[in-house]
């Protein structure tokens, strides 16, 4: 019988090894994007730097790995910014973004010396400043600039519109006010700016759009104030793919238009090219992640549909009940079966809205069977819960065919530990 192999390694004895539900993430898939982005954009083009956006996976390990590869990492939280420092991650590597930063977090970052904070609005700049004199250090800061587009992607990861949480509107007045507090302040230094305009974006017009409208932004402020953007960060967003019908774009399909576009503007409005920031988060890691399942109750409504129950869910992996996500499974067990049936995968909890994947196609399956639900390295990990008082899967790591424990399971114990 010929099993699932994910990264040359066979699901159904990890599912064996580790018990399900399981996350299983590849390193080699993580390490070879890393690489594309090295050798087909920071390479390729001088000034420029990519940061791994943490917020779609992050462990002590993965920290490790990116270290090692060299990138810089993107952390929205104390959390995030705390397990790098617990891998001695070089700050200097760090963007620091958030929408309402407290203020331990960034005496944190300030601290540490994070390379960059990415400041979102007014409080935070004066907070920023604040602390850094309170530490006597000159911080790198961004100003998120929201650039007034829609991607074509979900409305709950858009982020570029006009009436968005994120950033600092476009307007003139307002940028202007921040960008003069920041020239004459002793504890910020102004490199630039920052937009993200969503996720799961498939064309790169949009961040092309973005670019455009930041470099006319960034001609006006050195007309007008005399202010030299030295830094543009166009943030992440590039699509990964879910199901047959998507594909995965190469890095450079983004960022040489990207890079074409600001050299373009660059020399249209006669400034020095500043340094092009990308922040991939789901394109580096998305693909690399399966999330492993025993599928147990199997109920034929007659006539209407067949649920098949797995182990897992909403818990491990919110986003069919929080975007409508799809995904594409596949029984790893009978990889040789044809398909003989559509069903629905439900998930266990106490919640209708808990369905994983409707109308998957499948061979004749039984109770035990094991179910890998694809692509599930973003966004998944990062976004679990104990909904239901469920313990959190264990991750195994794959590397060169072998596996190893990087987090393990949640015990009972564990969801209680805090609890007086
Ligand atoms: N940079 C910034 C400032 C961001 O806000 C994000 C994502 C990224 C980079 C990385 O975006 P990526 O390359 O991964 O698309 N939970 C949602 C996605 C939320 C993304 C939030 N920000 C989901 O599961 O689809």
């Amino acid at each position: 019988m010929t099993n699932f192999l994910f990264s040359n390694v066979d699901t159904v004895e990890l599912s064996t090894k580790y018990g399900t539900p399981l996350y299983v993430v590849s390193e080699d898939f993580i390490v070879d994007r890393c690489r594309e982005i090295k050798e087909d954009y920071v390479e390729k083009f001088d000034n420029t730097m990519a940061a791994y956006a943490s917020k779609a996976f992050l462990t002590k390990e993965m920290a490790r790995i990116i270290k090692r590869e060299g990138l810089g990492m993107d952390v929205v939280s104390g959390g995030e910014l705390y397990t790098a420092i617990q891998v001695d991650f070089p700050m200097g590597k760090i963007i620091f973004h958030g929408n309402n930063k407290t203020r331990e977090e960034i005496e944190l970052a300030v601290q540490y010396g994070v390379g960059r904070i990415v400041v979102d609005n007014f409080l935070e700049l004066k907070l920023v400043e604040e602390i850094a004199e309170k530490y006597n250090k000159k911080i790198n800061i961004l100003f998120r600039i929201t650039p007034g587009i829609n991607s074509h992607t979900h409305r709950y990861i858009q982020t570029g519109q006009i009436d968005s949480k994120f950033g600092i509107p476009l307007d003139k007045e307002i940028i202007y006010n921040s960008i003069k507090i920041a020239m004459n302040s002793k504890y910020v230094e102004l490199k630039g700016f920052h937009f993200h305009i969503g996720s799961q974006i498939h064309e790169n017009t949009t961040h092309v759009k973005a670019i455009n409208i930041l470099m006319k932004m960034a001609k006006a402020a050195k007309d007008d104030l005399g202010f030299i953007t030295s830094e543009l960060n166009a943030g992440g967003g590039y699509g990964i793919c879910y199901e047959q019908n998507e594909s995965r774009k190469p890095i450079s399909y983004y960022t040489d238009a990207m890079m074409k576009e600001l050299i373009d503007e660059c020399e249209k409005y006669e400034l020095e090219r500043p340094m092009l920031i990308i922040e991939p988060g789901r394109w580096i890691v998305g693909e690399a992640g399966i999330t492993l399942y025993t599928i147990g109750s199997i109920k034929e409504i007659p006539g209407v549909r067949t649920y098949v129950g797995i182990d897992g869910g909403m818990p491990d992996n919110p986003r069919p009940a929080l975007y409508g996500a799809k995904y594409e499974g596949i029984i790893a067990n009978k990889i040789d079966k044809e398909p003989v049936q559509t069903v629905t995968i439900a998930g266990k909890c106490c919640e209708t809205g808990d369905i994983l994947i409707w109308d998957l196609k499948v061979p004749q399956i039984e109770t035990g069977d094991i179910l890998a639900v694809l692509s599930t390295g973003a966004y998944n990990y990062s976004m679990a819960s104990n909904y239901n008082r469920i313990p959190k899967p264990a991750v195994v790591m794959l590397r060169k065919g072998k596996d190893r424990l990087i987090v393990k399971r949640e015990t009972y114990d564990d969801i209680l530990k805090n609890e007086i």
